[in-house]
Formats: C-alpha cells, sequence, structure tokens
C-alpha cells in the first residue's frame, strides 16, 4: 500500500477532523502518501483530490465539522458515475480508499469496491455520524458530541420551564433511530421520550403530565407521532377545557434543535474515537483487508463486514 485517499461523507459529524487528521498521519508515519478527497463521492467523480502532508491536517482536532467537507452523490449511485471517480483514483495510482460516514457512505463503498464493480482497489469504512445507527457498532463519531450539545440545550429550557412552569416538547436529530433522543432524555432527566422504535401512547405522556410539574418531552425527528409540533397539537388539544388544564394553564411549547446538534467541538470521547479509529482504518489497508468496517464493540475496536 503506497497512496491512499480519505474522504468524509454524508452528514457531517463533530469529530470527523480528528478522524482526518489521525488517518493522514498514521499514513504518512508509515510512508504512505495520503490524498484528501474534498466533498465526498461527488468530489471524487469530479476529481477535487488534493495531496496531504503533516501540515495539511494541523491546528484541526478542535474542529467541528469537516476541512474535507461532504456531500450527498446519487451521481455515484450510477455506473457511470462510479466509473469516471475509479478512473480519477487510478490516475494517481491511489490504491486504497477510507471513508469516515454513515451508513450511506457504506453502501456507496460497497457498489463502488465488490468484486465485479468499477474499482478494484481496497475500502475500509469508519463510522462518523450523530445519529450512532450504523450497524456492528456500538458508537459512531460525533454521538457523544451531539448528545452533550443537546444536553446543555435542554437544561438552558429547565431553567425556563421551572420559572414559568411551562412544558417543553423537544425534537432532536435521529430519522430512524432513538439513540439520540434516549440518552438526551435520560441525562436531562425528561419526562417522557418518544423514539421510532417505540410505540407512543398519548394516554401515558398525559397522565405523567398531569400527576408532575413543568415538564421535558424529548421526541426524536422519526417518532411515529411525526414531529414536535404534531405531538404540541395534540397535548395542546387533549388539555384544552379540562379541569388541568383551568388549574396548571398547560402551554406546550415547542423547541427543535435541529442542526445544532450536528456541529460544534468534539467532545474528548468523540475525538479519542476518531483518532483511534482513523488509525485502525490505516491499520486495516496496510494489512491487506478490503470491504470492512471499523467499529467499537464491548470497548473493543474491531473491523466488521463493511
Ligand atoms: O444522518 C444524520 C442526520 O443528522 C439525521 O438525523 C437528520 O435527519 C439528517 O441528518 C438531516 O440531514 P440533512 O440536513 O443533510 O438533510
Amino acid at each position: 500500500m503506497k497512496k491512499i485517499a480519505i474522504m468524509t461523507s454524508g452528514g457531517d459529524s463533530p469529530g470527523m477532523n480528528a478522524f482526518i487528521r489521525a488517518a493522514t498521519r498514521h499514513a504518512l508515519d508509515n510512508d504512505i502518501e495520503v490524498f484528501g478527497i474534498y466533498e465526498g463521492y461527488q468530489g471524487l467523480i469530479e476529481n477535487r483530490l488534493k495531496q496531504f502532508k503533516r501540515a495539511s491536517v494541523r491546528n484541526i482536532i478542535q474542529r467541528g465539522g469537516t476541512i474535507l467537507r461532504t456531500s450527498r452523490s446519487e451521481e455515484f449511485m450510477t455506473v457511470e458515475g462510479r466509473k469516471k471517480a475509479a478512473a480519477n483514483l487510478d490516475a494517481l495510482g491511489i490504491e486504497g480508499l477510507v471513508c469516515c460516514g454513515g451508513d450511506g457512505s457504506y453502501a456507496g463503498l460497497k457498489a463502488f469496491a465488490s468484486p465485479g464493480s468499477e474499482w478494484q482497489g481496497s475500502v475500509i469504512g469508519t463510522p462518523g455520524t450523530i445519529d450512532n445507527d450504523v450497524k456492528g457498532t456500538d458508537f459512531t463519531i460525533g454521538f457523544d458530541t451531539a448528545i452533550n450539545t443537546a444536553m446543555h440545550a435542554i437544561d438552558n429550557l429547565r431553567d425556563t420551564g421551572d420559572s414559568h412552569q411551562m412544558h417543553f416538547i423537544v425534537e432532536v436529530m435521529g430519522r430512524h433511530c432513538g439513540d439520540i433522543a434516549e440518552a438526551v432524555g435520560i441525562a436531562s432527566g425528561a419526562e417522557s421520550i418518544l423514539i421510532p422504535e417505540n410505540t407512543t401512547n398519548i394516554d401515558e405522556i398525559v397522565a405523567e403530565i398531569q400527576t408532575k410539574g413543568h415538564n421535558i418531552i424529548v421526541i426524536a425527528e422519526g417518532d411515529e407521532i411525526g414531529g414536535a409540533y404534531k405531538l404540541a397539537g395534540i397535548l395542546n388539544e387533549k388539555f384544552c377545557g379540562t379541569s388541568y388544564e383551568k388549574k396548571c394553564h398547560p402551554n406546550f411549547r415547542v423547541c427543535i434543535l435541529g442542526h445544532i446538534q450536528r456541529g460544534g467541538i468534539p467532545s474528548a470521547r468523540d475525538r479519542i474515537l476518531a483518532h483511534t479509529m482513523g488509525v485502525k482504518a490505516v491499520d486495516a489497508l496496510m494489512a491487506g483487508e478490503t470491504l470492512k468496517a471499523v467499529a467499537v464493540q464491548r470497548n473493543e475496536l474491531v473491523l466488521t463486514k463493511l
């Protein structure tokens, strides 16, 4: 393995820069040339590659987002697009590709480098997404920072909730996965947590509200209810004209945290995870592995099938 390329793909997540830094420097320390691919798979198709030196990744370990930038590419889902990408890597003599991203990014690697596909080089995936929804790994890069960001936001809401006896419905990210909602809900002492994996019982939530004072409800964006505004509508209607309303004046306020959760300074935990995963990904390429993913399982770094 003499030349490798590194990319980030899909939604950005805090810690991706620590990953880029570690993978780059570990490869250079092993006399491997490194190329950064800008803007994910689309950048690969459009040949946006740049050779990296040690200094190319200096002073980025503490920064959120990704210096390589990222994208979601429809063109890479076509054979034509992948052929262009393969030709760009081959022209530079690149033999290995490391990609940090979510499940869509992994699907891209598989389509690109499976036997009989467009590219003959080796590919290793590394899980980078705040959603913590990549199969085979207990944690993804960015999850820890995202839940801390959301927890601090809810701590602030609690001050107002307590002062005004207000109820807050906080919507967090997670289209198909309730990990963020669950972790944040527990860490911030939410009274109810709504996640896509569970059926939601409105009557139970109503009963919780009636027995408690100010109330924090955390809902994942992908919950079956259809989001925080829908839930607020249902609850406002449920309490309208009831004796509870007369006594407590419930007013369900909505706060959607949105992309606030994707940015920000990565936590120590995410930096360490990203660093060790970046090193492991390069080690895997050097060991001749392909179509594998770096994962953490029961506190151990392992390689799984992509
Ligand atoms: O995949 C991570 C994620 O943060 C999801 O939780 C969210 O639904 C999605 O990205 C939003 O991404 P975008 O703004 O890029 O469409």
